[in-house]
């Protein structure tokens, strides 16, 4: 296993949710650690209570942003790809315009843009993690555009695990995770996410550290590589 001391980890979407989790499991296992998001009121939130992590903010999209990030740090062991990043239309198919369609790809498109943009910078025994998600491969009505994201997530990841070796590329696919993807639904978020869960074997919605220790996994593993971890507890089984 890799160890984490002293290994300079930069997570993008790093404010809230999964990110911040796997952020500050990385700090507890001695790693250096920026972590990365939109808006200043995130970030500055987050870094209130989690001193010794590096917070700052950038849109996924600004590739000019994302180059003066990655020249900063200098030296990148491992990057980890967390941002939203998009809008998500959830709706039948042949209701959704071109446009919203295209819009939920804009995920996808900021994640290469992180990997073309660090790549200057990781070590031959470096990594990537993509968070991806379970409608790649479970999708129900209405999600057609988030499942082709997934989808794109996870063959992304095959293919540059082959091209970037050895550096090394995996996906961590989550299922319903409670996050701030979700403080759209107000107080009522907590209940709805219960309700989305029940028919699933675990019967409940994760927590982001749940997700975050696989993408530490991903990270410390130094024989994974083009892999994909499901944690969406038995959401994916019939
Ligand atoms: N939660 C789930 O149920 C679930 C399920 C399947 C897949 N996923 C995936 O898991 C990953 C993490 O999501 P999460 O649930 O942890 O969401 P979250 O709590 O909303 O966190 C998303 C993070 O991404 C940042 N971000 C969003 N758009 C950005 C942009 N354009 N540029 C830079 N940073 C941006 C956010 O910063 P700001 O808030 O400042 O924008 C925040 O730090 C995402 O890829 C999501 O699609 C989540």
């Amino acid at each position: 296993m890799v160890s984490l001391v002293d290994r300079n980890v930069v997570v993008i979407g790093g404010t809230s949710g999964i990110g911040l989790a796997t952020a500050v499991m990385a700090k507890a296992q001695g790693a250096k650690v920026w972590a990365v998001g939109r808006s200043e009121d995130r970030a500055a939130a987050a870094a209130e209570g989690n001193p010794g992590i590096s917070f700052s903010t950038l849109d996924i999209h600004n590739l000019d942003a994302l180059t003066t990030l990655f020249e900063s740090i200098g030296i990148i062991h491992h990057v980890v790809a967390a941002a939203t990043g998009a809008n998500r239309t959830m709706a039948p198919f042949i209701e959704q315009t071109d446009e919203q369609f295209r819009e939920a790809f804009n995920k996808f498109w900021g994640y290469c843009n992180v990997i073309r943009k660090a790549s200057p910078y990781m070590t031959d025994d470096g990594s990537i993690t993509l968070l991806g998600g379970f409608p790649a491969r479970k999708c129900n009505p209405g999600m057609s555009a988030v499942s082709c994201v997934g989808n794109a997530v996870e063959g992304l990841s095959r293919a540059l695990a082959v091209e970037m070796a050895p550096r090394r590329v995996n996906v961590v696919a989550p299922g319903t995770i409670s996050t701030g993807m979700f403080d759209n639904l107000g107080d009522k978020k907590e209940e709805i996410l219960a309700k989305g869960t029940q028919h699933i074997p675990l019967k409940r919605p994760g927590q982001s550290e749940e997700v975050a220790s696989a993408v530490i996994l991903t990270l410390t593993n130094a024989y994974m590589t083009g892999t994909t971890i499901d944690i969406e507890g038995g959401a994916l089984l019939p």
